[in-house]
């Protein structure tokens, strides 16, 4: 399998072989280390334009793919920000023809959040220019879980003989649906996953995850997970995609890491988390060696970067 990435869309990493992945990773790494020492990346994206589509809240993709490609030298087009509002989505237009016309506009890379699950697929359709899938409603949430699994590699080394608990909404978060399967591809040897019932991992992703040989334990209980586990890794109960207010309250704060429990259960366990956070993850955790989440932000710039660079070809 050819290990090229230019002209590939990054919509599930399903579709990305193993060589793939270490190649973004091989370059996000010198990227960091780069960027570490001198303040700047090289400027391999001059004069090549990304296009934001965001029609979904985004604090963290879309700051750091846009930063990513500045970083670059590279050019933002005007932002399709609230796009079903504010674009001709609003009139009826289809993800295939947005897709075609911006890559018609001279747009060189389309990176995209909206609600609709399979929607950046669409988009890529109907486009001749990478897109980049920036996660689609429930779906999927591909280039988090690249940061996420190259940040816990960064920080345990080899996952291969790892515990990793995955906690909180799994059912509608699209980050565990994602990095799931590649935890899962990258060795880990056992899953708990921690939810209310209401909101346990889709059985196809749990067949996605054992498909590499892996132990997994579905639970409610969080302590008895954290003693065993190297890493946890928490997500927001994800209210946008509640029928009603008393469902939402009826799970929300079902469970909150701090650093008591911390200390109760597991002193040296990492900790993850995508954010934002709501109620799920402490702040008294943010100054401990546990706390991963701003390596993640931080790894996020170069991992885009490096998937950005590469599907254009730029290197
Ligand atoms: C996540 C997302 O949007 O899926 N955030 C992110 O991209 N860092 C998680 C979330 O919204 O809870």
């Amino acid at each position: 399998m050819t290990t090229s990435l230019a002209g590939r869309d990054i919509i599930s990493l399903s579709r990305l072989g193993n060589g793939q992945i270490k190649k973004i990773f091989d370059l996000a790494r010198d990227f960091r280390r780069m960027f570490d020492r001198c303040h700047a990346l090289p400027p391999l994206m001059a004069e090549k334009v990304l296009a934001l589509i965001f029609d979904q809240p985004s604090t963290r993709t879309y700051g750091s793919t846009g930063i990513a490609m500045v970083r670059l030298g590279g050019l933002l087009a005007p932002p399709f920000i609230a796009a079903s509002v504010a674009s001709s989505l609003a009139k009826g237009e289809t993800f295939e023809d947005m897709g075609s016309s911006l890559s018609e506009m001279t747009v060189d890379v389309i990176a995209m959040r909206h609600k609709k699950v399979g929607s950046a697929q669409r988009l890529a359709n109907g486009a001749s220019i990478p897109v980049i899938n920036c996660g689609d409603g429930t779906g999927k949430h591909p280039t988090q879980a690249l940061l996420d699994v190259f940040t816990a590699s960064r920080s345990i080394g080899i996952l291969d003989s790892c515990t990793v608990t995955l906690l909180g909404d799994l059912k509608n978060g699209r980050t565990v649906h994602e990095n799931g399967p590649l935890f899962g591809r990258f060795g880990v040897q056992r899953f708990f996953l921690v939810s209310p019932p209401l909101l346990a991992m889709p059985k196809r992703i749990v067949t996605q995850m054992e498909r590499h040989g892996t132990t997994i334990i579905q639970t409610q209980d969080l302590e008895a997970a954290l003693k065993e586990s190297d890493l946890v890794y928490a997500t927001r109960i994800q209210r946008e995609y509640f029928e009603s207010e008393e469902e939402y309250d009826a799970v929300r704060g079902s469970y909150v890491v701090d650093a008591a429990l911390l200390q109760r259960t597991n002193p040296n366990v990492k900790v993850m988390h995508p954010l934002p956070r709501v109620d799920e993850l402490a702040t008294d955790i943010d100054k401990l060696p546990n706390a991963l989440y701003w390596e993640q932000m931080r790894n996020g710039v170069f991992v885009r970067a490096a998937i950005l660079a590469l599907i254009t070809g730029a290197i």
